[in-house]
């Protein structure tokens, strides 16, 4: 329920204790008075003052992502992802912080399967408008993860961080002892056939060492499995796919519009790496 979520936040401004005040319109509020109103969609704003200055994915790029996720092309990495998660989540009142929600579909199948407390967080105001209506039960919150996250020491069983930024500081600080943070991100190949269609960026070599590497201060590595997803896509569907990316930023009308018009089906192969996190 979304009050046992508002149990663990904590006001941006002061690191008081929020309240959730169910009025004409729900607030949360700490006792020095810091007030955040819910969006008409259900998500809350917490962010004061200026985000990390980056290129947002616009409304039309978080469509194009509700679109393909929502089609479920992506729905065995979610019960993945849910699966590795609900070793941890366990607790009665378990909860789980999804960095980076985006559209929320990842939460929503980690709630559905475990029936654990969700925070979604994400700097964009588009994509929280989607998230919150598939996860209204979670608390919702416009937030940067590269600022100390509004959430209570040792409150989170689970920290899941899907193609999103990672403050490995911050996750530690949340997780409790024993908590698991769970990271997905693309392996070399991923949807290798049609990356050079679309200008979508080539996976690195060497980057699961450097996500390691990049743990290591606060995590001891854990599991971690390779998950390939053959799909076969229309057309517009890889139009959404290509725009959906961080290369969506750089697209053109026209390129786009030439994708949505290939002859399908498109094969591809999606290529993930879910690794596992505890924290040290
Ligand atoms: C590639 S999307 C992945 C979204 C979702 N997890 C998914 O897989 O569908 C990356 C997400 O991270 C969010 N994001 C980027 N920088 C962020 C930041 N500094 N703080 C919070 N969210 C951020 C973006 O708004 C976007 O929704
Ligand atoms: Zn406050």
């Amino acid at each position: 329920m979304l009050s046992d979520a508002v149990a663990a936040l904590r006001c941006p401004v002061c690191q008081g204790a929020l309240q959730l005040c169910e009025g004409r319109q729900q607030t949360l509020a700490c006792e020095a008075g810091h007030l955040f109103d819910a969006a008409k969609q259900g998500y809350f704003n917490l962010l004061t003052g200026k985000g990390t200055v980056f290129e947002a994915d616009s409304a039309e790029m978080v469509a194009a992502r509700y679109r393909f996720l929502d089609a479920g092309h992506y729905s065995a990495l979610a019960v993945a992802v849910a699966e590795a998660a609900a070793g941890s989540l366990q607790r009665p009142d378990a909860l789980v912080l999804d960095a980076g929600t985006g559209t929320g579909h990842y939460l929503q199948t980690v709630l559905e399967r475990s029936g654990a407390t969700g925070i979604g967080m994400d700097i964009s105001k588009f994509a929280l408008r989607r998230a919150a209506r598939l996860n209204p039960q979670a608390a919702n919150l416009v937030w940067d993860i590269w600022r100390p996250l509004p959430i209570a020491d040792n409150t989170a069983d689970v920290v899941t961080v899907v193609f999103a930024p990672r403050n490995p500081a911050e996750f530690a600080r949340v997780l409790r002892p024993g908590g698991s943070l769970i990271v997905v991100t693309p392996r070399q190949g991923h949807l290798a056939e049609i990356a050079a269609r679309t200008g979508m960026l080539g996976i690195e070599e060497g980057k699961e060492d450097r996500l390691v590497d990049s743990m290591r201060k606060y995590f001891n590595p854990g599991t971690s499995k390779s998950l390939d997803l053959p799909l076969m896509l229309s057309g517009s569907e890889v139009a959404d796919l290509a725009y959906m990316g961080p290369a969506g930023h750089h697209l053109k009308r026209e390129e786009l519009a030439e994708m949505a018009a290939l002859e399908g089906p498109v094969a591809a192969t999606a290529k993930f790496r879910i690794s596992e996190f505890a924290v040290s």
